[in-house]
């Protein structure tokens, strides 16, 4: 544990002051491309408008072949591409992998300046963190950057979501966690192929009918992220770093994609990854909020006042805690409006 003293200090010296707080950026959609794959690297500048990230993605999904030139393909995007409003982000190489090093060593100095945040997968605890956070800080002052990095985990192992909360708690520069339910689901021997999800096999089951034992039963299908995603959340605003969603596999199943998104968005998930153009659609649509739950939310806050005592609005009671709840939504919606010329339109605020 470092003490309170010592925790927003730069953790070299010449690198910058980590932040005090998170800066809340739209990340509806982190948006994965192999930089390696010159088709999708050509797409990049017209993505920049579409995206709220765009990030370069070096780990798992890249061929073992391509990993150099994924990294110096990330280079090249970052030196080439403005990225305006869109945010930049890369996944490295796990902090195990051979690549990890140099993908630190090359790419820091190269388009550290360029970057937002570095995306660190198969976080185990703590000290994966701080052993990012202080050779982070070591390239950020070699390079003489003048903004700090922030870092972004992916939750994918059981020793990671036993101790999401040291993880968020581990650097000033935890920016968030995203739930990688591939890799967690392998890790922690769960017997599901799917990446993310429902699976049918997942029910609780209804009694039998007494004067009918044979008939057909009804069945709930439960959902398998549940509990982590739910851990997650409260580790991450306990902390005052972001939770999202990550991948979800099933690229044709737009509908089953829509509902994992929504699921991630209701309990508190400001983001999904998408790994299609046409989950980008999906996230811009379910984390943005609907324009009616917006404009209830504006009419909760007018008619509260300071925000104290109890009101009834169309039969539902509205208190000190019902305000906060619609503060949630529209501080998100107010958020959104700013960089998108269509939501602010449909919110009127
Ligand atoms: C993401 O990296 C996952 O393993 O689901
Ligand atoms: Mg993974």
């Amino acid at each position: 544990m470092r003490s309170h003293q010592s925790f927003y200090k730069p953790r070299a010296i010449g690198a910058p002051a980590p932040p005090r707080e998170v800066p809340f950026r739209p990340s509806r959609m982190i948006h994965f491309l192999d930089p390696s794959n010159q088709k999708m690297v050509s797409k990049v500048p017209d993505l920049t408008a579409k995206t709220d990230v765009l990030l370069g993605n070096l780990e798992d999904g890249v061929h073992t072949d391509n990993k150099l030139a994924a990294r110096q393909g990330l280079i090249q995007i970052g030196r080439e591409v403005s990225f305006g409003e869109c945010q930049f982000w890369t996944r490295l190489n796990s902090l195990d992998s051979p690549w990890f090093l140099d993908d630190m060593l090359e790419i820091i100095p190269a388009i550290g300046d360029k970057l937002d945040v570095v995306m660190i997968p198969k976080v185990e605890g703590a000290e994966d963190m701080h052993y990012v956070d202080q050779l982070l800080a070591q390239l950020e002052a070699k390079a003489k950057l003048e903004r700090p990095l922030l870092v972004h985990a992916i939750l994918e192992t059981p020793s990671g979501v036993n101790h999401v909360e040291e993880i968020c708690a581990a650097s000033p520069r935890m920016q968030g966690i995203s739930l990688g339910p591939a890799d967690l689901a392998a890790s922690r021997r769960m017997k599901t192929t799917r990446v993310g999800g429902g699976h049918p096999g997942y029910v609780v089951r209804g009694d039998p009918d007494p004067d009918d034992p044979d008939a057909p039963r009804t069945t709930a299908q439960q959902d398998l992220w549940h509990y982590t995603m739910a851990r997650m959340v409260d580790a991450c605003n306990e902390h005052g770093c972001l939770p999202y969603y990550g991948p979800f596999g099933d690229i044709a199943d737009v509908v089953a994609c829509e509902d994992q998104f929504r699921n991630a968005f209701l309990m508190g998930c400001v983001g999904a990854w998408s790994l299609h153009p046409r989950q980008i659609a999906i996230a811009k649509k379910v984390f943005s909020p609907e324009p009616e739950e917006v404009a209830w939310a504006k009419r909760v806050v007018d008619s509260m006042g300071d925000g104290s005592g109890a009101v009834m609005i169309d039969g539902k009671m509205q208190d000190d805690a019902t305000v906060k709840q619609c503060r949630v939504m529209l501080d998100l919606a107010r958020l959104l409006a700013q960089r998108d010329p269509e939501l602010e339109k449909a919110y009127g605020l």
